[in-house]
């Protein structure tokens, strides 16, 4: 059994903890985990945002990816995936009716979990193309003109994702910064 699954076994069932059929390293991750839960265990109420030391560890791993841009533990939310965190982040940006009625400005070709929320909020769908012919690249122009064209009939926002479901493309992060800069300067008014 691979190690994600046996440390699930245990933390969810600590008496397994005394199983020889474990190996060690699995049951340091159970233990660690467990400590760090009301009562030593996974029935407890947790922080809401998540268990401490799991975000920790997301946190280190993040500063570890970003070559060491430090990412800090009390800014992660830790979600039961994609889908309840993004749902959760739009549901907090969609609001107003009329011109200030909220666009999500998604990529196309998107996952479809996008339009679905976004129809389920009743807000607008803000679509820009990513450049098939560059390898399904981020295209700033197309981000202005989508920005643009859709802030004469709702207030734009950003749900920033970076997906490579479907296209495959892999952002670095010049072009999420780069791309996320254009963007806050544009709906701010220019
Ligand atoms: C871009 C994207 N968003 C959302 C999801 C949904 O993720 P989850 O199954 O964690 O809710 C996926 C799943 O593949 C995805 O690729």
């Amino acid at each position: 059994m691979p190690l994600f699954p046996q440390v699930m076994a245990l933390c969810t069932y600590p008496n397994l903890l005394d199983s020889p059929s474990f190996p060690e390293d699995a049951k340091k991750r159970a233990r660690r985990i467990l400590q760090a839960c009301g009562g030593n265990s996974l029935g407890s109420y947790s922080a809401s945002q998540g268990v401490n030391c799991i975000r920790e560890d997301v946190a280190a791993y993040i500063t570890r990816r970003d070559g060491g841009v430090p990412a800090d533990p009390d800014n992660i939310y830790l979600t039961t995936g994609a889908s309840d965190g993004i749902s959760t982040i739009l549901k907090i940006l969609v609001s107003g009716g009329g011109k200030s009625r909220t666009g999500v400005m998604i990529p196309i070709p998107q996952y479809p979990l996008y339009s679905a929320v976004i129809s389920e909020l009743d807000a607008i769908q803000v679509n820009y193309y990513l450049d098939e012919d560059n390898c399904w690249a981020l295209n700033v122009n197309e981000l202005r003109r989508a920005v643009q064209q859709a802030k004469s009939t709702v207030t734009p926002r950003c749900c920033a994702s970076s997906t490579r479901n479907p296209t495959g493309l892999c952002f670095t992060s010049l072009p999420v910064s780069w791309g996320a800069g254009w963007l806050v300067y544009w709906m701010s008014g220019h």
